[in-house]
């Protein structure tokens, strides 16, 4: 953003702004009142919530810069129009979770790969419009991607011209988003960036996920399903460095760019689990060794030096935010305790009934 002239991109259709990370970049881009409108376009899943929002919905000035809309990014008739009414396109809509993709990869691949390509299809008819002198520039797209597109990395930092090598349906899937989305840059001059970022915690996390998992179980006094050895490799970003960087990258990335979004905080995963035991109070006799993730990536580690020559650095340190983070839920069980109910209770017995009941003793 430039100091002076405000926002280069003023209206913003963003895609899985109810999930984690989308909603953390809308409550923080409309918090800067610099008159940047909003369509949110989500089909609100399982991972989906309105509540993510509230804090915008609860200021009036916000509220009116925002515009929510329940529907399918991959529904040619609902993002058509939208398009035609932004001037960028960020999409975070995706199913996120290793786990799910290993126990149903299907709508993975409709949302992470078909839904990028009928958001890509509705920038490419704006882009024909705009040749028509029907309206300005069309859409900048900026996929939201993930360092899991490089596979496990033993050793070395992930550059952005590495090879990719997903190994989860998952990542795979996200891996045939991004790679169409630049396929769009190629072929036809769509402006186009990626952003790879690392893995992300903050509030506002789905309790699916490792650190939120963790600290809500824990509240609980609820065994914590340890993958494996715990020795594998994650580096840990807070989800308002994530946010940010994407905007960053939104407002000056160079068109057909990637840029890694790393969090500079790598971690083995038992050290993150007795780290928030530790500022919980909680024993590590909660935390049970299960059978482990089928082709688990042992590590992820990305280089930062293309974002940092963009002018990007982080702001939150590993160890401010995961206390910020366990302060939050907490503060917040109403949040995680609705979500810890209904299809959880399926999901939780699917994914770790088995591995709990032939868990052993972590050491
Ligand atoms: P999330 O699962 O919390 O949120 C995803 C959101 O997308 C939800 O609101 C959901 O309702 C919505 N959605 C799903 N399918 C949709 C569809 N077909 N149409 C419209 N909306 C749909 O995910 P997150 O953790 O916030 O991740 C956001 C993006 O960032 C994803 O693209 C993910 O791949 C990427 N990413 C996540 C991480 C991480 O650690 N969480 C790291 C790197 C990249
Ligand atoms: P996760 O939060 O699912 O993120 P990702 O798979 O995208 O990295 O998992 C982070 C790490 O924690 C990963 O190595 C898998 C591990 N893990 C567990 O050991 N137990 C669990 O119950 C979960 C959800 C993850």
């Amino acid at each position: 953003m430039s100091e002076t002239n405000g926002p280069r991109f003023r209206r913003l259709l963003v895609t899985g702004g109810a999930g984690f990370i989308g909603s953390c970049f809308v409550r923080d881009t409309l918090a800067r009142r610099d008159g940047t409108t909003i369509i949110v376009l989500d089909k609100l899943t399982y991972a989906g919530n309105r509540a993510n929002l509230a804090p915008v919905e609860a200021d009036p000035e916000q509220a009116a810069r925002l515009r929510f809309v329940v529907g399918d990014i991959a529904d040619h008739a609902v993002v058509g129009p939208l398009a035609a009414e932004v001037d960028a396109v960020v999409n975070f809509a995706a199913e996120s979770h290793v786990d799910r993709s290993i126990l149903d990869p299907d709508a993975f691949l409709r949302t992470d790969v078909a839904g990028v390509h009928v958001l890509l299809e509705a920038c490419r008819a704006e882009q024909e419009r705009a040749s028509r002198g029907e309206r300005d520039a069309a859409p900048r797209f900026l996929q939201v991607s993930t360092d899991e597109v490089y596979g496990s990395v033993d050793t070395g930092e992930s550059r952005e011209d590495d090879r990719l090598e997903p190994r989860s349906p998952y990542s795979a899937a996200k891996a045939g988003g991004e790679l169409l989305a630049r396929s769009y840059f190629v072929t036809y001059g769509l402006d186009v960036v990626v952003t790879r970022g690392s893995n992300t915690y903050g509030p506002y996390h789905h309790p699916e996920k490792l650190i939120p998992l963790f600290i809500t179980n824990a509240i609980d006094d609820q065994q914590l399903p340890l993958y494996g050895d715990g020795l594998q490799r994650r580096d840990w970003l807070h989800v308002a460095d994530h946010a940010g960087a994407i905007g960053h990258v939104l407002e000056r990335g160079a068109s057909g760019q990637i840029y890694n979004v790393p969090g500079n905080n790598e971690r083995a995963n038992r050290d993150v689990v007795t780290a928030l035991l530790a500022q919980l109070g909680k024993p590590w006799s909660l935390v049970r060794q299960v059978q482990d993730r089928p082709g688990h990536d042992r590590r992820y580690a990305m280089d930062d030096s293309k974002l940092v020559a963009l002018g990007w650095t982080n702001k939150v340190s590993f160890e401010d935010g995961l206390a910020a983070t366990i302060a939050w839920y907490r503060d917040n069980q109403d949040w995680w305790r609705s979500i810890k109910s209904g299809e959880w209770d399926a999901y939780y017995r699917r994914q770790y009934g088995a591995r709990l009941a032939g868990s052993t003793e972590a050491r």
